[in-house]
Formats: structure tokens, C-alpha cells, sequence
């Protein structure tokens, strides 16, 4: 291929936690409830609205038994996790306006971190914990700031930046023992670890279809309708009464189907793709630490991690100049959906790097489509960005 053919073709997508293409299976799924299928699923006098209706129904089954979930109406449909968060956080501590403390976590999300600073302007007493060197939060720690008065902890299953896996069994077992509502976010967990709502005690579990291979602007909310604590929440958007008066708006039919379409290509494929995954972030994390011996520092814990993340920081580099200087790779330096920000990112600080290593990281994000050859690119692209640096220096 000529050069100029070369910096032409696609770069090479390594950044599936910022999204994921969508599976072919998926929009094959989709593609009737785009096409002759379009009814409202809130039509109840045509055969084109009963038909929408029962293909909104059959997903929300499907996604229900997915996500081990007791109950069907526990589904609730949302434009993505943004929403889904936003929905869990300020729903419950506006239909609990007695109890005002939530407990939640310094390498959340902000669209987790946000609304509970939200709240906090308006009286709510929050606890932000900290995250040791790895990026684990310790269950000790959410015991010791439990109060009375405590309504919500929210944890994430898995960190979009660094991968750390949580352990969210343990926490949602101590919440579950003093009576407090837990709410997990699985934007980046969902279809890659083992998750289920009802034995695992997550009360509110929030994911979106864009990060597993499914459409954009489709998420859910999980909201546990049995049991004890009674959860009751407020809605963020009043209309037409619809998922149970928890949300109102017309349901997107097709997008919900592809949600449930990519929610079970991913579970059915989960061990041996997670298998697959490793091996590569592995030899990629093993290829860039051998080309250049004692500047990558891995960012995050080396096992219970995502297996498609690797995070790294590289000593002695311009992190500004190193992504302006990476060719032919679609990666981030720390989260994409904070990446209008130029400030360092506040995860990688949380883990105690300098913010000079903090800007100095690359995060790369394996998928679905990701080859032994894409690594080995990856790899000369990285070296030869860093190798520009010395050679000006
Ligand atoms: C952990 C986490 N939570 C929430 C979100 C927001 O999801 P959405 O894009 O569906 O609003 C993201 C997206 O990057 C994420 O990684």
C-alpha cells in the first residue's frame, strides 16, 4: 500500500471503552423495528402497537433473566447509563427526603460523582471515599462511613479507565445488612463479568448499549421492585406515564430489541472472549514494557481487571505531544467521556500518580474486533510516538 493509502486507511480502534461498534447480529435484530415494524408500543387499538409492544416486552424478559433480575417490571428503559445514574441517584433522595447521607466513591463516573455534588450543594451530607494505590475501594471503609441516616452507596462494578473490578458482592452485602439501598453501576461490567442483580444484592444497576456492541442512546436501569429496603424513586421526567411512571417518552422499540440482542451475543460469548482478551492485553502490556524497559507503569490492578483494559503511564514523556504524536491508533488518554477537559484525569490522580504521569497514559480499550496484528501495531505506533520525543530532546 502507498504511503499516502496508508495514513489514509482507518486507524486502528483500540478504544472500546469509550464505545463499541455496532455487532451485525445486533442490527439485524433491529432492523424490522426500523423498517415495517414501526409501531408505538404504547398503541393499544392497532396490531402495529400491539406487535411493538410485545417485542418491547419479549426484551425486557430476555434482559431481565440476563441480568438475574426477579421480575421483568424491574427493567426500566433510559437513553444510557448517564441517564440511568442520574435517575437512581437524585430519584431515590427525592423520595426520601428524611434521610440525607450517600456514600459513593472518588473514581466514579461523574455522571455518578455529579449528581451527588448536586445534591451535596443542596444539604446532602456525602462521603467521596478514596481508592488505594490499585484503585480498590475497601468494604471496611463503606462500613466505617455507614450512618443511620444513610439512604444510597453507589459503586461501580468496573472502572472505565484503569478496569479495576470492585468488589461490589461484599459491599452490597454490608449495605443489604444495614438497611441502605445500593446502586452499581455496570456501564463498563455488563456482559464482561458474571453479574446478577437479585444474587448479587445490587439494588439499582445502571448499563448502556453502546459499550456492549449494541446501539447508542439505549440503556436501562434495573430497579429491585421486592424486598426489603422498600425502594421508592421519583422521576426525573413526567409525561406519558410509561416504564411504570419511573420515565416517561415513547420507547425507542428498535433500539431496546438491539439492546437485548447485544446483551446476550456478549454473555453467550463472555468466557472465551474474556479469555481471548487477556491473552492480547497481556502480550500488548508485555511487548511495550520489553521495547521500552522501565518507563511503563501499569495503571490499575494486574488481575481483577477488565480483560479487554490496559492502562499505562510512561515515565519521561509529554503526554500532550505523545497522543498528538500516535499514529495510526484510536486509543485515550484517560477517559473519553471527560476528555474535553485537558486537566489530568482525576482517576489516575486518585491512584497517587504525579500529574505529569497522570497526562503521560495511554488507556487502551480491546474488543471484539481486536487481532494479534492490531497489538503489534499498537506497539510501533506507541514506540515510534515516544522515540520522536527523545530524538527532539
Ligand atoms: C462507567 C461509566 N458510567 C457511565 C457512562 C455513561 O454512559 P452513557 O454514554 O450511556 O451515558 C460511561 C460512559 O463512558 C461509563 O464508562
Amino acid at each position: 500500500m502507498p504511503p499516502e493509502a496508508a495514513s489514509r486507511s482507518a486507524p486502528v480502534y483500540l478504544d472500546h471503552h469509550a464505545t463499541t461498534p455496532l455487532d451485525e447480529r445486533v442490527l439485524e435484530a433491529m432492523l424490522p423495528y426500523l423498517r415495517e415494524e414501526f409501531g408505538n408500543a404504547a398503541s393499544r387499538t392497532h396490531a402495529y402497537g400491539w406487535r411493538a409492544e410485545a417485542a418491547v416486552e419479549h426484551a425486557r424478559e430476555r434482559l431481565a433473566d440476563l441480568l438475574g433480575a426477579r421480575d421483568p417490571a424491574e427493567i426500566v428503559f433510559t437513553s444510557g447509563a448517564t441517564e440511568s445514574n442520574n435517575l437512581a441517584i437524585l430519584g431515590l433522595f427525592e423520595a426520601e427526603p428524611g434521610r440525607r447521607h450517600g456514600i459513593t466513591v472518588a473514581t466514579e463516573h461523574p455522571s455518578v460523582l455529579d449528581p451527588f455534588r448536586a445534591l451535596a450543594r443542596r444539604g446532602l451530607a456525602l462521603d467521596v471515599l478514596e481508592v488505594d494505590g490499585e484503585g480498590f475501594v475497601s468494604p471496611d471503609a463503606i462500613a466505617r462511613a455507614l450512618r443511620d441516616e444513610t439512604l444510597l452507596v453507589s459503586v461501580m462494578a468496573a472502572n472505565n479507565e484503569i478496569g479495576a473490578v470492585q468488589p461490589i458482592r461484599e459491599i452490597a452485602a454490608l449495605c443489604r445488612e444495614r438497611g441502605v439501598a445500593f446502586h452499581c453501576d455496570a456501564a463498563q461490567a455488563a456482559g464482561k463479568l458474571e453479574l446478577a442483580t437479585a444474587r448479587d444484592g445490587i439494588d439499582l444497576l445502571s448499563l448502556t448499549g453502546h459499550k456492549l456492541y449494541g446501539p447508542k442512546g439505549i440503556g436501562l436501569l434495573v430497579v429491585r421492585k421486592h424486598g426489603r429496603p422498600r425502594l421508592r424513586l421519583e422521576p426525573r421526567q413526567y409525561g406519558g406515564g410509561h416504564e411504570g411512571g419511573l420515565r416517561s417518552g415513547t420507547l425507542p422499540v428498535a433500539s431496546i430489541v438491539g439492546l437485548a440482542r447485544a446483551l446476550e451475543l456478549c454473555l453467550a460469548e463472555r468466557e472465551a472472549e474474556a479469555t481471548r482478551l487477556a491473552a492480547l492485553r497481556d502480550r500488548l502490556h508485555a511487548e511495550l514494557a520489553a521495547a521500552l524497559p522501565g518507563r511503563v507503569l501499569l495503571n490499575g490492578p494486574r488481575d481483577a481487571r477488565l480483560p479487554g483494559n490496559l492502562n499505562v503511564s510512561f515515565t519521561d514523556v509529554d503526554g500532550d505531544r505523545l497522543i498528538a504524536d500516535l499514529q495510526g491508533i484510536a486509543v485515550s488518554s484517560g477517559s473519553a467521556c471527560s476528555s474535553a477537559l485537558p486537566e489530568p484525569s482525576p482517576v489516575l490522580l486518585a491512584l497517587g500518580r504525579s500529574p505529569a504521569l497522570a497526562r503521560a497514559s495511554l488507556r487502551f480499550g480491546l474488543g471484539r474486533g481486536t487481532t494479534h496484528d492490531h497489538v503489534g501495531k499498537a506497539v510501533a505506533s506507541v514506540v515510534a510516538a515516544i522515540a520522536l520525543q527523545s530524538s527532539a530532546a
